[in-house]
């Protein structure tokens, strides 16, 4: 084995607000903890949004959904995604691109990461076909309204959503 055979250990990072946390992100973050070898999962703050659940609610949610992928793991972050990143030696910053409508922010971040640290670089996961139109907000929506969200959430979650966001009457 000469010094180009050694393994070399993959940190990846994905952050995102995870308000709640969908069948969507968890097919990323399945798909992602198969190509490195550490995933750490970010609860981050998206300063243009008003969360419905605590940055450690989620986080909860996220643990409840993710205890079965070893290399997983999940924590909180108030700050610029790169200071994480560089304090916790990561190598990749994972995102997932659903449709175009993602694309120019994603873009946009991707560079500005890269600018704020050269290391940072960004790979994109493409959502299988069934999740490229779902999103968190979609969740909120539908289940505030009574409306059935299983096939849109893990099943382990399902009733903590209710619980906080849906209808009582
Ligand atoms: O799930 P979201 O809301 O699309 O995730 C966006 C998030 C939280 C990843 C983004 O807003 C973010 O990176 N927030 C932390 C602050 C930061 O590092 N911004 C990047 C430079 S603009």
């Amino acid at each position: 084995m000469n010094n180009n055979d050694a393994k070399i250990m993959r940190k990846a990072i994905y952050p995102g607000s995870f308000d709640p946390v969908t069948n969507g992100h968890l097919e990323i973050i399945r798909r992602a903890a198969k190509l490195f070898d550490k995933l750490i999962v970010l609860v981050s703050v998206n300063a243009t949004k008003n969360p419905s659940f605590t940055s450690e609610e989620r986080a909860t949610l996220l643990r409840k959904v993710c205890y079965d992928i070893p290399n997983v793991e999940v924590d909180t972050f108030d700050g610029l995604i790169v200071d994480y990143f560089e304090e916790h030696d990561c190598d990749i910053i994972v995102k997932g691109l659903r449709a175009m409508s993602d694309f120019e922010s994603e873009f946009q971040m991707a560079h500005i990461n890269k600018h704020l640290c050269e290391k940072a670089e960004t790979v994109f996961l493409c959502a299988d076909s069934e999740s490229t139109y779902l999103s968190s907000s979609m969740v909120k929506q539908i289940v505030s309204f009574g409306g059935d969200i299983s096939a849109f959430v893990p099943a382990a979650i399902i009733d903590d959503i209710k619980k906080r966001l849906g209808r009582t009457t």
